[in-house]
């Protein structure tokens, strides 16, 4: 299997210094910044946008941000975060009418394409566009806030999926949000899990290198 990257989300960093979180937990070995996008209408919750991603870029930081939007609608802020420097676009299907207009959208823009699969969604929207996705992404937590539990159904969804991508011989990656820490890191990657967000996890602890070198030492055990 190809190499594991570790995403913190940064929903559990401190906004009032993002740009020193951000530094400060990729110089602690973070792969990717994963950037959560709430609006306070398909999920309870309001966070940031493209203006941050901005922000983040003229900051300095150079690694691959991975943009999950949690909107809907979905298609106007393509652009806007491919502008901003988004890396990685991932989107909640049932919150796009047109699947995949949306993810042609994102790979216009020059993003890598990703669907986002809540814990009770389907993976059925895949049926016809598993060609077209550079990104899965299981969400393991009801999506809208940081800090709850890993929902332990999705370790069966996992090794589906898996199965799915290796049968379909495709280079995509699979993605786990929600309820990732150091204890079960491991068996979320024995399931087939290649990308890691971890916010709480992380962002919780006061030594980021700890926490990543912990999970690291999990995923090669
Ligand atoms: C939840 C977000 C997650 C969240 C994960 O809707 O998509 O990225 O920040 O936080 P933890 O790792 O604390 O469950
Ligand atoms: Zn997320």
């Amino acid at each position: 299997m190809s190499e594991y990257l570790i995403a913190p989300s940064i929903l559990s960093a401190n906004f009032a210094r993002l740009g020193e979180e951000v530094d400060n937990v990729l110089q602690a070995g973070a792969d990717v910044v994963h950037f959560d996008v709430m609006d306070n209408h398909y999920v309870p919750n309001l966070t940031i946008g493209p203006m941050v991603c901005q922000a983040l870029r003229d900051h300095g930081i150079t690694a691959p941000i991975d943009v999950h939007l949690m909107v809907k609608p979905v298609d106007a802020l393509v652009p806007q975060f491919a502008k901003a420097g988004a890396s990685i676009i991932t989107f909640h299907p049932e919150a796009s009418e047109h699947i995949d207009r949306t993810l042609g959208l994102i790979k216009e823009h020059g993003c890598q394409a990703g669907l986002v699969f809540n814990p009770a969604t389907p993976l059925s929207y895949l049926d016809y566009v598993l060609d077209k996705v550079d990104v899965i992404l299981l969400m393991s937590v009801n999506p809208g806030f940081g800090g709850q539990s890993f929902i332990s159904g999705t370790l069966d969804k996992l090794r589906q999926v898996r199965r799915l991508i290796d049968d379909s011989g495709r280079n995509i990656r699979l993605e786990i949000d929600g309820g990732v820490k150091v204890d079960n890191i491991r068996a979320i990657a024995e399931a087939g899990a290649d990308m890691f967000v971890a916010g709480s996890a992380i962002f919780g602890q006061s030594d980021y290198k700890a926490v990543i070198a912990q999970m690291r030492r999990e995923l090669a055990r």
